[in-house]
C-alpha cells in the first residue's frame, strides 16, 4: 500500500483532491482507500471506507464545553486512540493507494505531537507521502497579478512541513484553473526557478522571501512543484508520476 497525506491550509482543496485523485486512480485500473481523519468534517465529496467520525465525536467534545479549536486538538489525541482499528480497516479496503484527508487546519493537525505517532501507526511501516496543497487562489493579488510573498509565505510551510514530517513530499499548486493566462505565465516562471520571485519583490521583506527561498533551493527544495485542478483534472496524471518517484526514490517514514 501506498500512503498519500493530502496537507493543506483550510480550503486547499484536500477533500475534493481526495475524490478527484480517488478517481483518476481507479480509472487508471489501481484501488483507492480513502480515509477521512477529519473528525468536525460535516459533509465529504466522496464515501469515505475509513471515517474517523465513527470513532471520535467532535460536536460531543464542542458540548462538553471546549471551544471549537479546543475539540479539535482534543479530537486528535483522540484519534491516536483508535490507530489500531483505523489501521486494521485499511488493510481491509485492500486498496493500492491510501488518500488520506486530513483536517481543515492544518496547525491543529500537523504540529500537534501525537500527529506524528498518529501516522506511524496508520502507515505502519507502508510508504508514505505528503501532498501539500496550495490554494491558487490564495496566490492571487488582483486581476492579471500574483503576490510573490503569499508565493514565498506558502513555500516556506512547505519547508516547514518537510522538516515536521520528514517524509517524501510533492507540492501542488491547486485550483489553477482560476488564474488568469498571465497568472498562469508568472507562476510558471517561478515554478521553472524558484530564485527568479527576486525579480518581483523588495525592500526589508524582499529581502527575507529571497533568503528563504534561496535556504529552500540550496538546501535541495522541498520536493517537486506541480500544479492541479479538480475541475479540468489537469495535473492528476503529474502527481501520479511524481508519487511514484517519491516512493520509490524516497525514504521510508522512520
Ligand atoms: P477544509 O477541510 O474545510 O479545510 O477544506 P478542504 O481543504 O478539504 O477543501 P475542499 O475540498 O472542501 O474545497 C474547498 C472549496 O474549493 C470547495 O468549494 C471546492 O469545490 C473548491 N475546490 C476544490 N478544488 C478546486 C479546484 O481545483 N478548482 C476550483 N475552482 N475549486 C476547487
Amino acid at each position: 500500500m501506498y500512503f498519500v497525506y493530502f496537507l493543506g491550509t483550510a480550503g486547499s482543496g484536500k477533500s475534493t483532491m481526495t475524490k478527484v485523485f480517488g478517481e483518476w486512480l481507479e480509472d487508471h485500473e489501481m484501488s483507492a482507500c480513502r480515509v477521512n481523519l477529519d473528525p468536525a468534517v460535516k459533509q465529504l465529496p466522496y464515501f469515505a471506507e475509513v471515517d474517523v467520525r465513527r470513532y471520535v465525536d467532535y460536536n460531543e467534545l464542542l458540548e462538553s464545553g471546549l471551544g471549537p479549536n479546543g475539540a479539535m486538538v482534543k479530537s486528535v489525541d483522540l484519534i491516536l486512540q483508535h490507530a489500531t482499528t483505523l489501521r486494521k480497516e485499511i488493510e481491509e479496503c485492500l486498496s493500492n493507494y491510501v488518500l488520506v484527508d486530513t483536517p481543515g487546519q492544518i496547525e491543529l493537525f500537523a504540529y500537534r505531537k501525537v500527529t506524528l505517532e498518529l501516522l506511524r501507526e496508520l502507515s505502519g511501516g507502508d510508504k508514505s507521502a505528503i501532498v501539500y496543497l496550495i490554494d491558487s487562489t490564495i496566490l492571487s493579488k488582483e486581476e492579471n497579478q500574483l503576490d510573490p510573498y503569499a508565493f514565498a509565505s506558502l513555500a516556506v510551510l512547505g519547508a516547514s512541513l518537510k522538516i515536521r514530517f520528514r517524509l517524501p513530499q510533492v507540492n501542488v499548486i491547486n485550483k489553477v484553473d482560476l488564474l488568469s493566462m498571465e497568472q498562469r505565465f508568472q507562476l510558471d516562471a517561478w515554478l521553472e526557478d524558484m530564485r527568479s520571485i527576486a525579480y518581483s519583490v523588495g525592500g526589508e521583506e524582499g529581502t527575507l522571501t529571497i533568503r528563504l527561498i534561496e535556504a529552500i533551493e540550496d538546501s535541495g527544495g522541498i520536493g517537486e512543484m506541480l500544479v492541479s485542478s479538480a475541475v479540468t483534472e489537469e495535473g492528476l496524471d503529474s502527481l501520479y508520476a511524481a508519487l511514484q518517484r517519491s516512493f520509490y526514490g524516497g525514504e521510508d517514514y522512520a
